[in-house]
């Protein structure tokens, strides 16, 4: 094999996606994808690949060092695409330590691992953190986040997030390490764990449940279909530069409302519905504390550095997301199974 690398998080939504990609595209790779299968972490996300001969998956928790430690020496990794985490706002509000641990102390827990491993010698390493686009806070009407943006994380998700990407930086300013750092903005698409707004939405018309809409209805989020962020990942690791940030975003702003009523649109016509009839489900309700207005992203750098672009409209994407659920309905079965359950009636039902 011509090269390894560890990817964490590999069995969660963005992580699958990324793994696909490499082991596909990649057969001279060896692909280590390391997770610890948290209720987020799914291995059927990878059942097509998992069999391929470039591939391995490792079950680790990344608070264990002395277990990465021994991955590090076994595999001797060239490269670490870093995406394990704990991903949901509204859980980061119900337990914000789960985040300080896995996003902050496990992140260190990798550089470390890593800077050990590599004994100093970095020529030709690669630690590339995948981070978000909520560590910049959040925008009035106008105006877009860049790579210049100062931090202003409100949740403590995007805090944790923004302290890992601190550590990060940390680690290359003051031992070299040849780091890298995207920041995204929200991801949409297959595998998407239906406790985030549009898969959890999709559930909900599919068993007709009530749509919560939080506080107004009016905030903005810039949607990217998932595999374009894979794409992007992969153009960052082999041609972004050492110590570097870009910004990644889908140049597709919606405020949730009228994504919400698109969905519904959508979703109309694909049970055959009269139009109009999931819109009835919709339902406001309290609003998310700390909720952030609008993030917005500049992705000019990566377009004009790497020539990235978003390939898929959002209509497509969404309806390919759409079809992906209809077809995959033992898959939404199986994780709104146990956890999720208590996690929704917490949620949504007190
Ligand atoms: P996800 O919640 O779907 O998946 C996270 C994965 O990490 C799961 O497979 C889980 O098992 C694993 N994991 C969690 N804690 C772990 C631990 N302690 N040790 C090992 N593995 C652990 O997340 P996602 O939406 O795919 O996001 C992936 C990354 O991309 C995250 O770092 C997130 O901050 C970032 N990001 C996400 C979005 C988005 O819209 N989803 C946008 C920008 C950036
Ligand atoms: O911007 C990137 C981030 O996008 C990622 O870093 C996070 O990991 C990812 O979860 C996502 O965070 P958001 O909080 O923006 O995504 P979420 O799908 O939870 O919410 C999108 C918007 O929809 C947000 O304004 C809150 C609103 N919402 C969400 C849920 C779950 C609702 O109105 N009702 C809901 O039930």
């Amino acid at each position: 094999m011509e090269k390894t690398i560890f990817i964490t998080g590999g069995a969660g939504f963005i992580g699958s996606h990324v793994v696909r990609l490499f082991v596909t595209k990649y057969p001279n790779y060896r692909i280590v994808n390391l997770d610890a299968l948290t209720y987020a972490g799914n291995l059927e996300n990878l059942r097509d690949i998992e069999n391929s001969n470039n591939y391995i998956f490792e079950k680790i928790n990344i608070l264990d060092a002395e277990g990465l430690a021994k991955l590090f020496q076994h595999y001797q990794p060239d490269g670490i695409i870093h995406l394990a985490a704990e991903s949901h706002v509204d859980r980061s509000i119900l337990s914000p330590l789960d985040f300080v641990y896995t996003n902050v102390i496990g992140t260190v827990n990798l550089l470390n691992a890593a800077k050990e491993s590599w004994k100093d010698n970095f020529e030709g390493k690669r630690f590339y953190h995948v981070s978000t686009d909520e560590v910049y806070g959040a925008l009035g009407e106008t105006g877009f986040f860049t790579e210049e943006t100062k931090y202003d994380p409100h949740s403590p998700y995007s805090a944790s997030k923004a302290s890992s990407d601190h550590f990060v930086r940390a680690y290359g300013d003051t031992y070299g390490l040849p780091v890298v750092i995207s920041n995204c903005s929200n991801n949409y698409g297959p595998n998407h764990f239906p406790e985030k707004l549009i898969p959890l939405f999709i559930n909900n018309i599919i068993e007709k449940k009530p749509l919560p809409v939080y506080g107004d209805g009016l905030y903005t989020r810039d949607w990217l279909f998932v595999k374009d962020h894979a794409i992007a990942i992969d153009l960052v690791y082999h041609k972004g530069a050492n110590h570097s940030t870009y910004n990644i975003g889908g140049f597709n702003e919606w405020k949730n409302i009228d994504l919400v009523k698109l969905l519904c649109q959508q979703m109309d016509k694909k049970l055959g519905n009269e139009p109009g009839t999931s819109d009835k489900l919709i339902t406001y309700i309290k609003d998310r504390p700390g909720h952030d207005r609008r993030y917005a992203i500049d992705a000019s750098r990566i377009n004009k550095e790497l020539g990235w672009k978003p390939s898929v409209t959002f209509e497509e994407g969404l309806q390919q997301t759409i079809d992906w659920y209809f077809e995959n309905q033992e898959w939404l079965r199986h994780v709104t199974s146990g956890e999720y359950q208590h996690y929704y009636a917490n949620q949504y039902e007190n």
